[in-house]
């Protein structure tokens, strides 16, 4: 299939675990995939490089134009942003505002660019995903820092899922809120964890998928929680 008639996706983080993981599995159903992220991904079919910056609108700005040249006038069927990170400490730690700017760049700025390409770039009926975390729902004092930031991905998620959000007529914003990925990082930093809690990459994967091709798709606004346990993985909505 051309290139111009394939259906196409955008992976905001599509070198990260999970990212990787989401551009393999549309990449192997023959969608054009492209990644967006600090660092190339090899089997993404086109990359943006986003450049590291300590100034918010040169982030905004250059990422907007570079998907802008790419994609010209052709929408996307969904943008997947599944950028992210995670930073622990209190608010008395010698790192707190370190990683407050940290957790800010890598969960906050990008889920408003994807935010702001979905109302430029989806397909009426569309699916843009963000993504949050279930501890973000409560108090983190072990870990503002991340707290705030995905608090502030579930509040963008809801905005978007209003009327006159400006996303495209028909089009859905829904935030997964992830317990634990299974991911290398994690494994490697804890090695004697109970890894039958752990959300596999693949089932975040398979869902997105499924959200996309328009198969079990929550409402626009909803944030999903992604709950493992005995090693069965269930998408639960939490009601705020
Ligand atoms: N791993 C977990 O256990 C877990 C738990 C809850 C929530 N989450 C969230 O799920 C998402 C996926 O997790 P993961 O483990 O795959 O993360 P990861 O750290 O493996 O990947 C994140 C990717 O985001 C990219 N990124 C960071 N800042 C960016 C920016 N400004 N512009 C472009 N790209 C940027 C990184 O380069 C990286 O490739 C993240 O949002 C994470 O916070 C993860």
């Amino acid at each position: 299939m051309a290139a111009a008639e394939a259906q196409k996706v955008l992976v905001y983080g599509g070198r990260g675990a999970l990212g990787s993981k989401i551009v393999d599995y549309f990449k192997s159903r023959n969608w054009w995939v492209a990644s967006i992220d600090m660092v190339e991904n090899k089997d993404a079919s086109a990359n943006i490089i986003v450049k590291m910056s300590d100034s918010f609108t040169e982030q905004t700005d250059q990422v907007t134009t570079d998907v802008g040249n790419l994609l010209g006038e052709q929408k996307v069927d969904a943008i997947l942003c599944v950028a992210g990170g995670w930073a622990g400490g209190s608010a008395k730690a010698k790192s707190f505002y370190k990683n407050c700017d940290l957790m800010w760049k890598q969960s906050v700025w990008t889920s408003t660019i994807a935010s702001h390409l979905a109302t430029k770039h989806l397909k009426e009926g569309g699916l843009l995903t963000l993504a949050g975390a279930k501890a973000g729902l409560a108090g983190t004092p072990g870990m503002v820092a991340y707290g705030m930031a995905k608090a502030t991905v579930h509040q963008l998620c809801q905005s978007l899922g209003g009327d006159n959000s400006g996303l495209p007529a028909g089009s859905a914003a829904v935030a997964i809120l992830p317990v634990t990925l299974d991911t290398p990082a994690n494994r490697a930093s804890m090695p004697n964890a109970d890894y039958t809690s752990w959300t596999p990459l693949d089932f975040v994967a398979e869902t997105f998928f499924d959200w996309t091709t328009g198969k079990s798709r929550p409402k626009s606004g909803s944030l999903i929680q992604v709950i493992t346990t005995a090693g069965k993985s269930e998408l639960v909505p939490a009601h705020l």
